[in-house]
């Protein structure tokens, strides 16, 4: 049987380690071509090699999402390499977890530049090139802490929070182009930056019906059927991939559940 995404070419920043990295290798098995897009270009490298190894295509670009013209940049670059671009995913993020009073100008602006206006400018530089195509597949890898306040959050949050909106304004506006767009809010995943302390991990845990951390392979699955020709009427979403945190209020212990049963 054929690949689904067999002829397609698919774009992921942050694809170095990770999620993207996930992401990326499980496009790559879906039969799509891929452009590593990473600021770091060790592991841009290291990426690409490993799906190359393993029978699929991929191709490093070491570039920052954040400069004014790397949207531009990437998009020309996989257009020169594999002709132009169906699947864009914007999975590059950085997640300082810092209280707002202590969150520097600075910190603020790389952490919305980086997360939202990285996001922007590739979804910017690709939707007429998917448009010239007869369409495509934008998804953007946000976070509950996009949904919810929670402490440390400000200015991670708020990026992507904005990611989330931006998605639905893009699915709108791109709409009549057939490109859908749509977001994926991860829970707590483990990958480098979710070393938690037990306190930090006993917090999300409680929070979390299915009572556990998530596996990078789930976000890849979900991304792997919002960009699939199954999912063809779906756009401006946000598909929680959190194990049941933005469906959790109190969660009341068998004990007290057992106390409160009619004798
Ligand atoms: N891990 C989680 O629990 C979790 C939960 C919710 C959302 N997310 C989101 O998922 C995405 C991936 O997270 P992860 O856990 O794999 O993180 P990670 O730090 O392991 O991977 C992020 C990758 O993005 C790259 N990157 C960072 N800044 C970049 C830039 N300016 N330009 C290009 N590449 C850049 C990094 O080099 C790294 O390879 C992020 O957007 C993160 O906010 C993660």
């Amino acid at each position: 049987m054929m690949p689904v995404l067999e002829s397609k070419v698919a774009l992921v920043t942050g694809a170095g380690r990770g999620i993207g990295r996930a992401i990326a290798e499980r496009l790559a098995r879906d039969g799509a071509s891929l452009i590593i897009v990473e600021i770091d270009g060790k592991t841009a490298m290291e990426s690409s090699a490993a799906i190359n190894k393993d029978g699929g295509t991929a191709t490093p670009l070491a570039i920052d999402v954040a400069g004014e013209h790397s949207g531009d940049e990437a998009i020309a670059f996989a257009t020169s390499t594999y002709g132009g671009i169906d699947i864009l995913v914007n999975n590059a993020g950085i997640a300082p977890n810092r209280r707002v009073l202590d969150t520097t100008l600075e910190e603020w602006e790389r952490v919305l530049r980086v997360n939202l206006t990285g996001t922007f400018l590739f979804c910017k530089a690709a939707a007429p090139v998917m448009a010239k195509r007869g369409g495509g597949r934008i998804v953007n890898i946000a976070s509950i802490s996009g949904q919810r306040g929670g402490t440390g959050r400000g200015a991670y949050g708020t990026s992507k929070a904005g990611m989330l909106m931006l998605t639905r304004i893009m699915a709108v506006e791109f709409a009549p182009e057939n490109i859908a767009v749509n977001a994926i809010a991860p829970g707590p995943i483990r990958t480098d930056i979710t070393d938690h302390s037990e306190g930090t991990v006993s917090s999300y845990l409680d929070r979390i019906p299915m009572r556990r951390y998530g596996t990078t392979g789930a976000i890849a699955a979900a991304v792997a059927y919002l960009v699939s020709p199954e999912c063809d009427f779906t756009t401006g979403v946000t598909l929680n991939v959190d194990g049941g945190f933005d469906s959790t209020g109190l969660i009341f212990s068998q004990d007290d559940l057992r106390a409160s049963d009619p004798e």
